[in-house]
This record gives C-alpha cells, sequence and structure tokens, in this order.
C-alpha cells in the first residue's frame, strides 16, 4: 500500500501560507499536517484557530490537526469548525483519554492520539480498537527540523504488532524528522502516514520530495 504523505504545515512560510498550500494541493501529498502549539504542553507556541480555519479555506486534502496542548479536550468542537478531519491528542496530556477519544467521534472527525518519544507504546493497549490514528513522536514535539530519534523503529515493531493481535485497524502515523533517510524503513516497519516539515519545505523542490516519499512502500 502506498504511504500516506502529511506535509508539516510548520514548515511554511507563513507570510506565503496560501502559496504553499497550493503547493500542497498540487503535490502528490494525501493530508495537510497542521501543528498546534501552546507553549504549555511543549515549549513553543505556533498557531492556533484562526490559521487553522484559513489553511482549511484554501485546502483541497484533509486536515491531520496534531494538538500538542493541555486539555484538548476543551477545543475539539473548535477544530471540528476550523476542518479538522483527523484530530490527534496526546496520551500525556490527557487523564481521560477514552472520553476525549469519544468526543472527537462524536464531533465527527477521526481520532488519533499522539505519544512522546519517552511514552511506551503499550499505553494505548486499550484504546486500540477505538482509535483512527496513532501518532508516534519520533522527536520530543514543539519544533520542526529535529533529529530522528532511532528508538522510533523498535516502537512501531511493538504498535504492528498490537495492531495485529487486537485486529485493530488504526493508522500508524511518525511524525518527526522524517526523511529519505529512514522513510524506507519506516514504512518497512508496518508505519502508514508520513508526516514530514522540513524536509520537504527546505529541499529545493518540495514537490518532488512529496513525490519521493510517496514512491515509496
Ligand atoms: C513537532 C511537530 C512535527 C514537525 C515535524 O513537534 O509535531 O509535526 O512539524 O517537522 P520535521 O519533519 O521538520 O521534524
Ligand atoms: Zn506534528
Amino acid at each position: 500500500m502506498k504511504p500516506i504523505i502529511a506535509p508539516s504545515v510548520l514548515s511554511a512560510d507563513f507570510a506565503n501560507l496560501q502559496r504553499d498550500v497550493t503547493m500542497i494541493n498540487e503535490s502528490q501529498a494525501d493530508w495537510f499536517h497542521v501543528d498546534i502549539m501552546d507553549g504549555v504542553f511543549v515549549p513553543n507556541i505556533s498557531f492556533g484557530l484562526p490559521v487553522c480555519a484559513a489553511i482549511n479555506k484554501h485546502a483541497k486534502k484533509p486536515l491531520d490537526v496534531h494538538l500538542m496542548i493541555v486539555q484538548p479536550e476543551k477545543y475539539i468542537e473548535a477544530f471540528k469548525e476550523a476542518g479538522a478531519a483527523y484530530i490527534s491528542v496526546h496520551a500525556e496530556a490527557c487523564t481521560h483519554l477514552h472520553r476525549v477519544i469519544q468526543q472527537i467521534h462524536a464531533a465527527g472527525c477521526k481520532a488519533g492520539v499522539a505519544i512522546n518519544p519517552h511514552t511506551p507504546v503499550n499505553v494505548l493497549e486499550n484504546v486500540l480498537n477505538d482509535i483512527d490514528l496513532v501518532c508516534i513522536m519520533s522527536v520530543n514535539p514543539g519544533f520542526g527540523g529535529q533529529q530522528f530519534i532511532t528508538r522510533t523503529y523498535e516502537k512501531i515493531k511493538q504498535l504492528n504488532k498490537m495492531r495485529e493481535e487486537a485486529k485493530a485497524n488504526f493508522l500508524i502515523e511518525i511524525d518527526g524528522g522524517v526523511s529519505d533517510k529512514n522513510a524506507k524503513q519506516l514504512l518497512d516497519l508496518g508505519a502508514n502516514v508520513l508526516v514530514a516539515g522540513n524536509f520537504v519545505f527546505n529541499s529545493k523542490d518540495p514537490q518532488a520530495t512529496i513525490a519521493s516519499l510517496k514512491s515509496l512502500g
């Protein structure tokens, strides 16, 4: 199966956002990965609801919204209104993770759960059949352009096995430091969605870079 490619808008030129959204529309990318950071859950602030809605106005592909915020349950319906197709919340930010997953589905979105590099995949054990996506963070969230953490390979392997054993259908997404150096291996181990920020936007020809990722798998 061809991988799903989700360029991360975090690495776009925010003063030329429409241009970069159009570039993704006209590329082989499948989704827009939209990183929301609150300066509390992660040590950086990106952008919020109005920018997400502005991207959605021009985007011709689904928005994959990654909430790196505390108390994400307060904003699920608002992000649905701002155009989210997928909403991922961090397991570390949710005391009642199962309830938040239900809330995302009730809002009419696909539900994802993201886990930080230090969080073992087995925290997902009791929600495997309730979710549509797991986002394995392969960098500590907060910034684009960081180095890929190689321990991620083992986590994909473990999660893929759990998925098979549970006969679950969620997609495995890898977020952080994805490039031509690791993409093939990630897919071979069971990843389905590749997020790429720096590797796409800081390449000479972003559309060709997206096409090269898409051709793997
Ligand atoms: C990191 C974000 C990522 C980031 C990926 O906190 O969640 O989505 O934009 O960027 P790269 O691909 O540059 O590591
Ligand atoms: Zn992200």
